[in-house]
């Protein structure tokens, strides 16, 4: 591998060249999943920027596309969202083609002689699917006159109302607007300030309504990223649930309550999953969501050792809402369509794990691209750890501790990770919120990268990571005493 290669992951979207954050515009139509992303063609830092673009038949393997959306008079063309507009409710169809495609985005411009923006929100409409898009004559359509951050608009059809609604970030609030022909926006209310994480500026903004699992009931989610103030470091994406009446969204009162305990609501507590928004036009057939977020950190992005590309895109995942004692919770998980990929497969029962014991090594499957379950049914007291090694002394830690109830990711050994003091500088936890005896898990593994997903998706940590040599085996151990793992399967993903 050369270098730049060495760190290219295997099946997590990438940009061919430069630099990328946020995704952005995600919809669905006619067969393709659509991604657009912040985009700087011109360095492998974040600079002017532009919506790249990527189309997918299952949202696991990316064809990048030309780039989409360009900076104009107004601005660079900053994070946002794309409609499907089916009912022509925006006039920019033509009679008996396509629905139009229109995407609300923030124009954002440097102000002369200080180092403010001035950011309003526009629209354009695509003919082509996505392929090429217009800027409306009359943008912005949300002016500006004097909010600091004023951005990441996400737009979604509210059903029940007939109408648009936009979730707009404004420092340390939400602003919600309807429309009813995504020209003229008229502002409803806001939600936020003084609630949830404040620890940096609120930005990417998401709202949509979930069914509850096993029940007739919905609620909505609103999803706020927040840069910093995440629970690990740097940037991460809260999540509130309440109701949403078509003007005002209003927390649940049990989920106010436990959020004001302790704030346990992340849709990930991994320090690499950032801006993370829903797919428009895409909702399953049993209700739940797909997203897709941004795997790094402004806390180091800018500065990891790639060099003619930065960042990766998570892989996609389902969103779903469960309610049990403890409450409302989301459940989030990797899309099906990623078992597709399964080739070669592992499977081992009744581990009894004394000390250090290897499950896994390159002979039985490539850990550079692969799926793994595990489940232990009798947890005992003080947890495990799994170890990601390779022969260059690089190691990967995560597991669980049984006594402080944190599930962690230790990357402090991990490879690479002087180019940044912030990049690994403690272990990342997440409380574990399941009250289960039985504990399992599902785990990602690319060359560059770990996403797990706990207890069925109740608590989630993605991480990123810079080995000398790609990690080939996989051990486990116990945090103390010896105990027993019930089962373990492992396939490795082919994407050839
Ligand atoms: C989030 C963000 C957005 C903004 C974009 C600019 O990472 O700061 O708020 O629109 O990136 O690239």
């Amino acid at each position: 591998y050369s270098e730049e290669e060495l760190y290219r992951p295997n099946f997590h979207f990438t940009p061919k060249k430069a630099w990328m954050n946020d995704p952005n515009g995600m919809f669905y139509y006619n067969g393709y999943y659509h991604l657009y992303f912040q985009y700087h063609p011109e360095s492998s830092v974040w600079g002017p920027m532009h919506w790249g673009h990527a189309t997918s038949t299952d949202m696991i393997t990316w064809n990048e596309q030309p780039i989409a959306i360009y900076p104009d008079e107004l601005g660079t063309i900053f994070s946002g969202s794309a409609v499907v507009d089916i009912g022509n409710t925006s006039g920019f169809g033509k009679v008996s083609k396509a629905a139009p495609i229109v995407a609300i985005y923030t124009s954002s411009k440097k102000l002369e002689g200080n180092d403010n923006w001035k950011q309003t929100q526009s629209i354009a409409y695509s003919h082509d699917e996505g392929k090429t898009f217009t800027k409306y004559d009359n943008n912005p359509v949300i002016d500006n006159s004097n909010i600091k951050d004023f951005r990441d608009p996400k737009v979604m059809w509210d059903e029940e109302r007939n109408k648009w609604v936009m979730v707009l970030a404004a420092g340390d609030k939400i602003m919600f607007y309807d429309s009813k022909d995504l020209k003229n926006w008229n502002l409803l209310s806001d939600f936020g300030q003084g609630i949830g994480g404040h620890g940096g500026v609120w930005e990417c903004p998401d709202l949509f309504k979930l069914p509850v699992l096993g029940t007739e009931e919905s609620k909505w989610v609103l999803f706020v990223s927040i840069n910093p103030g995440g629970p690990n470091g740097g940037s991460a994406t809260q999540y509130f649930i309440g109701d949403f009446d078509g003007t005002k969204f209003t927390m649940d009162k049990e989920f106010e309550t436990a959020l004001n305990k302790e704030h346990n609501y992340w849709i990930d507590f991994g320090r690499d999953n950032y801006a993370g928004v829903s797919w428009s036009n895409a909702t399953r057939k049993d209700g739940s969501k797909l997203i897709l977020g941004w795997m790094s950190n402004w806390d180091y992005a800018q500065v990891v050792p790639t060099e003619t590309w930065r960042s990766a895109m998570t892989i996609a995942r389902k969103v779903q809402l469960q309610k049990n004692d403890n409450g409302y919770r989301l459940l989030i998980n990797p899309v099906e369509e990623l078992t597709n990929y399964r080739s070669t497969k592992y499977k081992k029962e009744n581990i009894v794990v004394k000390n250090d014991t290897k499950i896994i090594d390159s002979k039985t499957i490539d850990l550079a691209s692969a799926e793994i379950q595990f489940n232990i049914s009798n947890l005992k007291e003080e947890g495990f750890t799994f170890n990601l090694t390779n022969k260059q002394g690089d190691t990967l830690s995560f597991g669980y501790n049984h006594t402080d109830k944190n599930f962690f990711i230790d990357r402090r050994k991990s490879g690479k990770r002087d180019f940044s003091e912030k990049f690994a500088n403690h272990v990342s936890i997440a409380k574990r919120t399941s009250i289960s005896a039985d504990l399992k898990g599902t785990i990602i593994l690319d060359k560059t990268s770990i996403e797990i997903f706990f207890d069925n998706g109740e608590t989630v940590m993605t991480e990123i990571f810079f080995p000398n040599a790609p990690f080939n085996k996989l051990s486990i151990k116990p945090n103390h005493q010896e105990f027993v793992l019930d089962n373990i399967e492992a396939n490795k993903l082919n994407f050839n």
